[in-house]
């Protein structure tokens, strides 16, 4: 417990975030000048063109793919009109037209199109986690994502963290893609007919299939070593799963090629350790493999016979890859190709060679009008109030006005902590874990749907009472590792939190060396648009759209206070200590180790609030941004 569990609470909470159905219309693209002026209030000038189009066909090969991973229930697309929002506009109606258009064309070339999923299904919107009192997350939104042809999926760790969504996995969404929703490594435990529980995958552990062309295949679908699963689910480490003997008897005979997909980066992970006992068997066989969870575009080799696809998250990049298998002898180096597109109408149209009138098919149609009547049955477009300035997660610096993490420390905990609070009028000292947020916040209305995307966090407000100001500014500064011994406990915190999921740091570090590596590029921005600039370890540009990377300030305490009460003698014990009871358990470490005259105990803890994470920015945006 204490320092290591610090800021996992994120993950157990439901994470969420939609976009609302009113603002749903598909954008449109003339609709530049409003981003062009929205622009200029904090950044570098925008050409007041259309949306950039493509200007590189895709490289086909003889098998193709199509790859999702991390969408977290961002199938409506990002709909809001702030940079670079509305390079991801495509909503997943059109992702299936696109899909359609592409499968046309594979068939017309007469190649393999193979559509895959690396997990991560929900915890994101509030399409999938504004379920009603009794639901389960995502189990509508799933509802849609089944009517695309996947061929191959893998199960994601937040489709772990709660018993119910799991059994909601096994029992409705893998028979909607019969033997192909795979979970080599991850099961579940359920009664069978005799009363008696028992373990079983919560897919299947692998899947052999022939392709339209005639390619048999072997797919596994493997998960990471995660240990943040709830009672009655299991994850094995790869390294032990590759030990099994279902697993030498899946990989026995050879395929035309391996499809290892699953819920790991391809890159500091386990890949090698199921890559290198494939590869002890079949020194040569092309293996293809689609990974995830860590939220980057991102691509290695680890041989000439294999590429490693990761293709970012919340439907900000779908990823392709594709390989010419049948021209060369059995040993040479393959030719991959691999390319990361930014999904929206104009990315899809470009190449499915349509035009916004000849682009949509029925089925993408209906796939959006659910989405939208979902997005009005969960009430996602209630709004709470208009943000006056967009707030950004990373974009901009910590602190700042511009920060959602200042404007959350700052102004949202005092006014929203104080309403209907019989302790208003005594002093507090409030603070709050950085990763309370996870996405920006944008100028326009405030509704349900961005409370979910900005905190879906259920953590409640505790305190502490009658404590001195320096005691609780020495309590944060162990919380922030300010000192060299708690640094060390932050380092093992952060070890614990990767485990449990949480890929932040990751995400951030990725965010980081991608503004590093823009900086140094000797290139015209002149005309390039705010977006991911990947630099990846596979040969050529990776990204569909050349980019210039957002800015991006990844330095941050984990720990934000609140303004100082004024007029507070700070030796006076008199102010509430606040903080999140995700966080108790470190809170009173710290509390104990900074002073002995007493002991703090869980029985000093109170109850500060009824507005959990999850409410305190709806109920500020109803007091200030109206
Ligand atoms: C596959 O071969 C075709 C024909 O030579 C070529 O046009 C295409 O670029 C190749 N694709 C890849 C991924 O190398
Ligand atoms: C991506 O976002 C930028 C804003 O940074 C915008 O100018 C551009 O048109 C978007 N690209 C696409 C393809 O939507
Ligand atoms: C899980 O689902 C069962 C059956 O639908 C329900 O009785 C139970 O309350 C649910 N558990 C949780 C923690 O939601
Ligand atoms: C099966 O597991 C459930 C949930 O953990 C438990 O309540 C039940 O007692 C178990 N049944 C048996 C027969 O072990
Ligand atoms: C997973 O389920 C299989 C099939 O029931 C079982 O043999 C295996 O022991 C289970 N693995 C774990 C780690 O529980
Ligand atoms: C794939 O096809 C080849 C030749 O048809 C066959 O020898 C091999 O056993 C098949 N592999 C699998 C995994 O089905
Ligand atoms: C084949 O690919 C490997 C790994 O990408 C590379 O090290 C090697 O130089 C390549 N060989 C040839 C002949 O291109
Ligand atoms: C695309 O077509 C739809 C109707 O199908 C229309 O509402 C929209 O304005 C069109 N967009 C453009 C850019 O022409
Ligand atoms: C933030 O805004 C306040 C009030 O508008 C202003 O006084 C302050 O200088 C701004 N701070 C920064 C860092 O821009
Ligand atoms: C806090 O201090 C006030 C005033 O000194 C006192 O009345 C109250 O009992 C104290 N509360 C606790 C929990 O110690
Ligand atoms: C940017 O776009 C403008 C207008 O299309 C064009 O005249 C100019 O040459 C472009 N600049 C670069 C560096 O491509
Ligand atoms: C500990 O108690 C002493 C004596 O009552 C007092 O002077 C000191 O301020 C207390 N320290 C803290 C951290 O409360
Ligand atoms: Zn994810
Ligand atoms: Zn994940």
């Amino acid at each position: 417990m204490g320092f290591l569990s610090l800021r996992v609470g994120l993950f157990f909470a439901l994470l969420g975030g939609v976009r609302t159905c009113d603002e749903h219309d598909h954008l449109l693209w003339d609709d530049y000048s409003h981003f062009q002026e929205h622009f200029q209030g904090h950044r570098r000038a925008f050409p007041s063109t259309n949306l950039p189009v493509p200007t590189r066909p895709l490289e086909w090969g003889d098998v193709n793919i199509i790859h999702t991973t991390d969408s977290h229930g961002w199938l409506l697309g990002h709909q809001k009109s702030s940079f670079p929002e509305p390079n991801y506009s495509g909503d997943f109606g059109d992702f299936a037209s696109f899909v359609a258009h592409m499968k046309e064309i594979a068939s017309e070339k007469d190649v393999d199109l193979l559509l895959i999923d690396t997990g991560d299904l929900h915890d994101g919107t509030g399409l999938s986690d504004g379920f009603p009192p009794g639901g389960i997350d995502a189990h509508d939104s799933n509802q849609f994502f089944a009517q695309l042809p996947y061929d191959v999926l893998a199960i994601g760790n937040h489709e772990l963290y709660i018993y119910n969504v799991t059994l909601d996995m096994h029992t409705n969404f893998a028979p909607k893609f019969p033997g192909r929703y795979l979970s080599s490594n991850a099961n579940i435990t359920v009664p069978d007919g005799n009363g008696n529980n028992v373990s079983v995958p919560v897919g299947s552990r692998y899947a052999k299939f022939t392709t339209a062309k005639g390619r048999n295949v072997t797919a596994l679908g493997v998960m990471f070593h995660f240990t943040g699963n709830d009672e009655g689910t299991t994850v094995q480490a790869p390294a032990a799963m590759v030990k099994e003997t279902w697993f030498s008897e899946a990989i026995a005979d050879e395929p035309d090629f391996f499809l290892l997909i699953g819920h790991m980066p391809v890159r500091n992970g386990d890949w090698p350790t199921v890559f290198n006992a494939v590869r002890a068997v079949h020194p040569t066989t092309p293996i293809l493999l689609l990974g995830g969870h860590t939220h980057i575009r991102d691509c290695v080799q680890l041989d000439g016979r294999m590429m490693a696809l990761e293709s970012g998250r919340y439907m900000e990049t779908v990823g392709w890859m594709s390989v010419n298998l049948t021209q060369t002898s059995d040993t040479d180096n393959l030719t991959f190709s691999r390319r990361y597109l930014d999904p929206n109408r104009v990315t899809f149209e470009y190449h499915t060679r349509t035009r916004n009138s000849t682009f949509d098919t029925s089925v993408g149609q209906e796939i959006t009008q659910g989405l939208d009547a979902l997005s009005v049955s969960y009430d996602l477009g209630f709004q709470y109030g208009i943000a006056p300035q967009d707030y950004f997660l990373t974009a901009a610096p910590y602190p700042s006005n511009s920060s959602a993490l200042t404007l959350l420390s700052q102004e949202v905990l005092p006014v929203a902590l104080a309403v209907n609070n019989s302790r208003a009028n005594i002093p507090a000292f409030m603070f709050v874990q950085s990763g309370g947020l996870r996405f920006d916040i944008y100028k326009g209305p405030f509704d349900k749907n961005d409370q979910f995307t900005v905190s879906p966090f259920t953590n409640a407000f505790v305190f502490i009472p009658n404590v001195t100001i320096n005691l609780g500014q020495q309590v944060l500064d162990g919380l922030n590792g300010v000192t060299p011994s708690k640094r060390e406990f932050v380092e093992e915190m952060e070890e614990t939190e990767y485990a449990r999921g949480d890929v932040a740091k990751r995400y951030r570090e990725w965010l980081k060396r991608m503004a590093e590596y823009d900086a140094v590029q000797k290139r015209d921005t002149e005309n390039l648009t705010l977006g991911y600039v990947t630099h990846d370890s596979c040969p050529g540009v990776g990204d569909d759209i050349p980019h210039t990377a957002i800015q991006s300030y990844t330095s941050v305490p984990n720990y934000l206070a609140s303004p100082l009460p004024p007029g507070v003698d700070p030796d006076s014990p008199i102010v509430d200590l606040v903080f999140t009871d995700f966080v108790q358990g470190n809170v009173l470490q710290a509390l104990n180790s900074a002073q002995s005259n007493r002991t703090f105990t869980t029985a000093d803890v109170g109850s500060y609030s009824d507005c959990k994470l999850n409410c305190v920015l709806g109920v500020f945006a109803q007091q200030s941004w109206n």
